[in-house]
């Protein structure tokens, strides 16, 4: 990528000594080439000010100013604004001064007394293109630092948890299999299990945050499904974890279409278990399926106190929970940053409203397949910024 050479850049200079920055700007103006748009201050407090201003292509920056001497002008500039391209001005022509601004995160060096206008010229581009090409290759670490960071995370989580789990869970399933237990043993075990078998849905779901937060996404294994087969197996399964509770489905029309029928049942019994969890006990859940021809409406209703609005504006984002710490079963707030993403792979959506009067309804919309008509799996999300 090259400086445009018919845009006008946005030149910020700071030069306190008025004889110097006349020069300059006359330098600037009589060269042949790009235009430039110079703002200019004369205090270093006015350029930190002006360096949050957005446009600005490139800073012009004197060494010796009232209110700022030497390198530490360049390291508080950068501070600020650490995308700026810099080049510094100074009064004596010293090589190592030059290498130590640079050092200190400036582009290049200009000696005044020197300075024509095409040297000034090429040295404010250069500065331009270098600090672009040094952003690039800062992305380009960082990108693969992500990724590494990834590969370790999934590896820890899919296998270095994921394995010593099973190992818990499988020991405590046999140990109720070989019987002639006490009741609290019996109780005991089953605490075990049951714990354990939260914990494995936590590390699953943060298994599915990492994938889709840190690049990859999902790949969906797309199926002719029944969505409502799926729901009525989403509702039985919670009906057998909370017999006590009354569950209301109903269904209408044609439940047929294109999706990952695990994911989707994923997120059906996200909405339908937040029901069931965060409402009163002797409160109804109701899961309302509506054919709309070319989409599927599905809605999840409960009771109970009211999502306070300030946590409903970002109850999608990741982390996001209850402050009722207390509570028994408390999740990592996940359930509805994935319940979101495999609606958006799905190219589907999802929303909420929440009321005092109306209780909780969390609502999405499902297209019976993909929109440009591709078939099998493919990549959701895209990758990290
Ligand atoms: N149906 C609902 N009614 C009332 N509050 C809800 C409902 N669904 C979610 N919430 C609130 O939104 C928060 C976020 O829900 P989410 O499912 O993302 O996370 P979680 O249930 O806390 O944990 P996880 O789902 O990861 O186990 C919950 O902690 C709860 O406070
Ligand atoms: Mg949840």
């Amino acid at each position: 990528m090259t400086v445009d050479e018919s845009r006008v850049l946005r030149l910020l200079l700071v030069e306190d000594n008025p004889g110097d920055a006349r020069l300059l700007r006359e330098e600037l103006r009589d060269v042949v080439g790009p235009r430039f748009d110079v703002r200019h201050v004369t205090l270093l407090a006015q350029a930190l000010e002006a360096a949050h201003e957005p446009g600005l292509d490139v800073v012009l920056l004197d060494l010796s100013l009232p209110d700022g001497h030497g390198l530490s002008n360049i390291e508080r500039l950068t501070q600020v604004a650490p995308a700026l391209p810099v080049v510094v001005l100074t009064g004596t022509d010293d090589e190592q001064l030059a290498m130590r601004a640079v050092h200190a995160g400036a582009q290049d060096y200009l000696v005044k007394g020197q300075v024509t206008g095409p040297l000034l010229v090429r040295a404010l581009r250069y500065a331009i293109e270098r600090k672009r090409a040094d952003e690039g290759l800062k992305r380009e670490e960082a990108a693969r630092q992500t990724a590494v960071f990834r590969e370790q995370f999934l590896g820890i989580l899919g296998h270095d948890l994921r394995n010593p789990l099973q190992a818990i869970t499988g020991n405590a399933a046999l140990l109720l299999r070989f019987g002639g237990l006490s009741e609290p043993q019996r109780r005991a075990l089953q605490r075990i299990t049951d714990s354990s078998d939260r914990m494995a849905r936590m590390i699953n779901d943060l298994l599915d945050f990492t994938r889709t937060r840190l690049g990859g996404g999902y790949a969906l294994e797309r199926a002719r499904t029944d969505l409502y087969e799926v729901l009525r197996l989403v509702v039985e399964e919670l009906e057998v974890a909370h017999p006590t509770r009354r569950f209301e489905l109903s269904v209408d029309g044609d439940g047929w279409g294109e999706w990952d029928a695990g994911r989707i049942a994923q997120a059906a019994s996200n909405l339908v278990g937040n029901a069931v969890q965060y409402s009163p006990a002797d409160s109804p859940v109701r899961v309302a399926a509506r054919d709309e021809g070319e989409r599927l409406r599905v809605e999840v209703r409960n009771g109970g106190a009211p999502i306070p609005p300030e946590r409903l504006t970002h109850i999608f984002d990741p982390f996001v929970r209850g402050t009722d710490r207390t509570r028994a079963r408390t999740g990592l707030g996940l359930g509805l940053y994935i319940t979101h993403e495999i609606l958006k792979a799905h190219e589907g959506s999802l929303q909420v409203r929440s009321s005092a009067d109306e209780g909780t309804c969390f609502w999405f919309f499902l297209p019976r397949g993909p929109r440009d008509g591709r078939p099998g799996s493919e990549r959701s999300s895209e990758p990290p910024e």
